[in-house]
């Protein structure tokens, strides 16, 4: 359970002061796939640094799982996103050098992971993004949605509880970008994944349970 409480982030450009989030209050039910959708620059991205904590907001409240987020030390933070929290962002993030396969269990070699297990998961979890074929091949031998259904199994390796993308099918053509949604929707179905999707096309909101609109930096609706 994701609960927020009043988020406010104020940037500051210089002397400009850009009031981003005006005191956004909302929860998300473990399980819960939910859309952010809003106009460009209505905090959308924003809100989904805060929640992720990849940023810190300059006021307000977020408890995941009872736990007073922003009341963590860094290395706290640092530790809860490694274990709980998993992100998919606009540009597929993958390291050319590596195949998709090393790309996806990398994260888990870093924690100190013995290679056979790191292949073994990531095996799994090529599987679970239905690319299994494509394990041994390198980023320049990948589709656009091939290379952000291995970021989406990045992402999952550590079976985080909570899945952030922001905007993640911007880059993709139509039906690509249908694949990523009946992904997203099925790994909320089957795993019970929680996420959070932020989009900005129309046709995108039937794949979540819930939209909720961002303007101006305040909810619009939900
Ligand atoms: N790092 C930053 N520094 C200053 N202003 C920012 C920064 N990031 C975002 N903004 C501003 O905050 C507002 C909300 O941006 P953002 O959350 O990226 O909106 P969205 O994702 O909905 O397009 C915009 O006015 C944007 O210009
Ligand atoms: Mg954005």
């Amino acid at each position: 359970m994701i609960k927020v409480k009043n988020l406010k982030r104020i940037y500051h450009k210089g002397i400009v002061e850009v009031h981003a989030l005006k005191g956004v209050s909302f929860e998300v039910k473990n399980g819960e796939f939910l859309g952010l959708m809003g106009p460009s620059g209505s905090g959308k991205s924003t809100l989904l640094h805060q929640l992720g904590l990849l940023d810190t907001p300059t006021g307000g409240e977020i408890f995941i799982d009872e736990i007073n987020i922003l009341k963590l030390s860094e290395n706290e933070k640092t530790l809860f996103r490694l274990n709980r929290l998993g992100y998919v962002f606009q540009e597929y993030a993958i390291l050319g050098e590596l195949t998709a396969l090393e790309n996806v269990y990398l994260p888990l070699l870093m924690m100190g992971k013995k290679k056979k297990d790191c292949i073994n998961l990531g095996m799994e979890m090529f599987d679970k993004v239905a690319l299994g074929e494509r394990a041994h091949h390198l980023q320049r031998e990948l589709s656009g949605g091939e290379q952000q259904r291995v970021a989406i199994a990045r992402a999952l390796i550590n079976k985080p509880k909570i899945l952030f993308a922001d905007e993640p099918c911007a880059n993709l053509d139509t039906e690509s970008s249908r694949h990523i949604l009946e992904l997203f929707r099925k790994l909320n179905e089957d795993l019970g994944q929680t996420i959070l999707m932020v989009s900005h096309e129309e046709w995108h909101k039937k794949y979540a349970d819930r939209i909720i609109y961002l303007k101006d930096g305040l909810i619009e609706k939900m």
